[in-house]
């Protein structure tokens, strides 16, 4: 970061006479204000969670003003084609705190936008606030962004600081950021597997089903249902299980759904594509930024051999079928956490 001593109102003599007092201070400095800086910016992510719901298909962005100590505007993207999170933390900040603006910070989880969309640019309305400082969380990937939005402020005259918490703001808009980035949705894989390792009994017999799942579990895969576009199985599980991949255990709007098959299956209506690679290009044409593969094994092992996923929840429960269909294998990955849910295991695996 580029602070000068001056600008921190230091004087330089109280370090001049001892260098490694000099560096010592200055070391704790720099560590306070990163800190400090990371302080506001936890706040911008608590704020731009609140747009999970209506932000969709925008990103979901915080943004807070601060002057000194204080915070004297805060606000996040609430839906898409209203505010962005700037203009709403601008439009918080009082009357009387106005005058403030030339000397305050703004933070804001993503790159405040360059274009003109459904709202004007953001990084133009921060230069006409004139506020002295911007600290950004990470880049925009979106191609009418990609730096435009800091250049903007840079050549403005503005300190632009940028990737506090740079991770952690990527991971919050990770659908977003990974349908901008590579060109595909974000893909999650889903599976329930019995304890020696099947996901379905072997006969395919309609009606059939091996039970995994309990109460709590259901209700967790039905709100990942509610974050992800759309929904993914194979014509097997189509035939066998008859999946309604609805969201009935949780609250939110139910995902398109898509089936993997190369000949559609009467009275299932859904989305058809015969192969891994159109459903995924396909999807990406109509803006779906998430795709969750619920299954079965052949569905799932066709996106796992393609390395054609991001993040995968494996629940695992008590039963044991003896014989059936096996469990998907998944290559280069890492446990990301493990949750119980009564006698049921849920893992978290990220794609490496
Ligand atoms: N426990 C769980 O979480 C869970 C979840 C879902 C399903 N299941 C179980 O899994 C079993 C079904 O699994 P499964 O492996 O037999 O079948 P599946 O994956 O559901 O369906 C296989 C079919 O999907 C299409 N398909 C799959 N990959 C493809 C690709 N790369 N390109 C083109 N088409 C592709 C093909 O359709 P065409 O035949 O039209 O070519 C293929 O025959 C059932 O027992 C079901 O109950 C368990």
């Amino acid at each position: 970061m580029n602070y000068s001593l001056n600008e921190l109102s230091i004087p330089v003599s109280q370090f001049s006479k001892d260098t490694t007092l000099f560096t010592i201070h200055f070391s704790l400095l720099t560590f306070n204000l990163m800190s400090i800086d990371e302080h506001y910016m936890r706040r911008c992510l608590q704020l731009a969670r609140n747009g999970f719901q209506h932000a969709r298909p925008n990103p979901m962005v915080g943004a807070v003003v601060v002057c000194g100590e204080r915070i004297i505007g805060e606000g996040y993207h609430v839906r898409c084609g209203e505010g962005h999170a700037e203009v709403n933390a601008l439009a918080s900040v009082r009357p009387s705190d106005e005058h403030l603006l030339p000397e305050s910070t703004i933070y804001v989880s993503l790159e405040p936008c360059a274009h003109y969309g459904k709202t004007p640019p953001c990084a133009r309305l921060i230069v006409e606030k004139r506020l002295r400082r911007c600290v950004v969380g990470c880049i925009d990937p979106f191609s009418k962004v990609q730096g435009r939005g800091i250049a903007i402020l840079r050549e403005a005259g503005i300190d632009v600081t940028v990737g506090v918490l740079e991770q952690e703001c990527l991971d919050l808009n990770k659908h977003f950021m990974t349908y901008h980035r590579f060109h595909r949705p974000f893909i999650t894989l889903k599976w329930a597997e019995t304890s020696d390792g099947f996901i379905g009994y072997a006969d395919q017999c309609p009606g059939h089903r091996l039970t995994i799942s309990n109460s709590l579990t259901r209700m967790v895969c039905h709100q990942r249902r509610t974050e992800h576009d759309a929904i993914l199985v194979g014509r097997h599980t189509v035939m066998t299980d008859h999946p309604r991949l609805d969201v009935r255990h949780w609250h939110g709007d139910a995902p398109l759904r898509v089936v993997l098959a190369h000949n559609e299956v009467d009275s299932y209506p859904a989305l058809y594509f015969s192969s891994v690679e159109e459903a995924v290009r396909g999807l990406y044409d109509r803006g779906v930024q998430s795709l969750l593969v619920e299954g079965g094994r052949q569905t799932l092992q066709s996106f796992i051999d393609r390395g054609l996923w991001d993040e995968a929840f494996v629940e695992t429960g008590p039963s044991v079928a003896g014989e059936g269909v096996c469990s998907p294998v998944l290559n280069e990955h890492e446990l990301v956490g493990t949750t119980f849910y009564g006698s049921n295991r849920m893992a978290w695996i990220k794609h490496r």
